[in-house]
């Protein structure tokens, strides 16, 4: 068995991690940006697969992930963790269909609500306190469910035909551009950045440069939130225009 993620604050990195282990304490866990990973799958025959939920759809890059190692994914076993902030549908069944387009056997799915990564959307803020209960029922969900793994019994949170059906009408047809295309309107506080080059370093699409002391954005941005959440002089905004609160997942446990 093998955990395989992508995490743009770490709430995945800790689901993925936790369950994985959870059935097999020497499994080997992997992000999708880690050179190894698509050997990791080729050799293993069990794969945990986990991603964040964006929009009701897969993260563009991790997609593309999947789409351009298509291959190695033929004959494996795989089971999906889809990690949210409040809703994803049919957040694990997007990638499903994608796996068993490419010949994979999907045994299931599980939805792990955890804390709302977007930080500069008030609407979406929780306190401390509440954030830290959403990950004590995660850890609970993950502990049952590894549980039920090792006695052949599958979820399969949102791989129905109405998961589907609720994740396309609740949310993926009108935020179909924000998840497909990449996104071009990052903003920076000018003023606030010292060009330290954390932002650069961290950025999975390799989406950041320093220039003359300050950070610019190209244009290949897929909503992560992981350069959002690293600055340290909280100069970048996203969706929003005001950092109301920087996410990463440690600060929960
Ligand atoms: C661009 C974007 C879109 C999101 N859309 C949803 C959504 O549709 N439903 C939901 O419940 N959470 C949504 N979230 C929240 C994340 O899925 C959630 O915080 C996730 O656990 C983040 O995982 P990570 O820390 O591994 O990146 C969204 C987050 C981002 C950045």
């Amino acid at each position: 068995m093998t955990g395989i993620y992508f995490s743009g604050t770490g709430n995945t990195k800790y689901c993925v991690t936790k369950f994985t282990r959870a059935i097999n304490e020497n499994a080997e866990v992997f992000s999708i940006e880690d050179d190894r990973a698509v050997k990791a799958i080729t050799d293993s025959n069990f794969i945990v697969f986990g991603y964040p939920v964006y929009y009701s759809d897969i993260p563009k890059l991790v997609r593309e992930f999947i789409c351009k190692n298509s291959s190695v994914f033929k004959g494996k076993k795989i089971f999906i963790i889809a990690t949210m902030g409040l809703f994803s549908g049919d957040g694990a069944g997007c990638s499903a269909r994608l796996f068993k387009k490419y010949g994979a056997q999907v045994l299931g799915g599980l939805h792990i609500k955890m804390p709302d990564c977007i930080g500069d959307v008030k609407l979406l803020k929780k306190s401390l306190d509440k954030n830290r209960k959403i990950i004590i029922k995660a850890d609970k969900k993950i502990s049952c469910t590894a549980e039920k793994i090792q006695k052949n019994s599958y979820p399969q949170n949102g791989l129905s035909f109405l998961c589907r059906i609720a994740g396309l009408f609740g949310q993926r047809l009108y935020f179909h551009n924000k998840v497909k295309a990449y996104y071009k309107a990052i903003k920076l506080n000018k003023d606030k950045c010292v060009g330290c080059g954390i932002c650069e370093k961290n950025c999975p699409m390799h989406n950041i440069d320093i220039v003359d002391g300050k950070a610019k954005f190209k244009d290949k941005c897929t909503i992560c939130y992981r350069c959002f959440s690293k600055c340290p002089q909280q100069a970048i905004t996203i969706l929003g225009n005001k950092v109301f609160e920087q996410c990463y997942v440690e600060k929960y446990l």
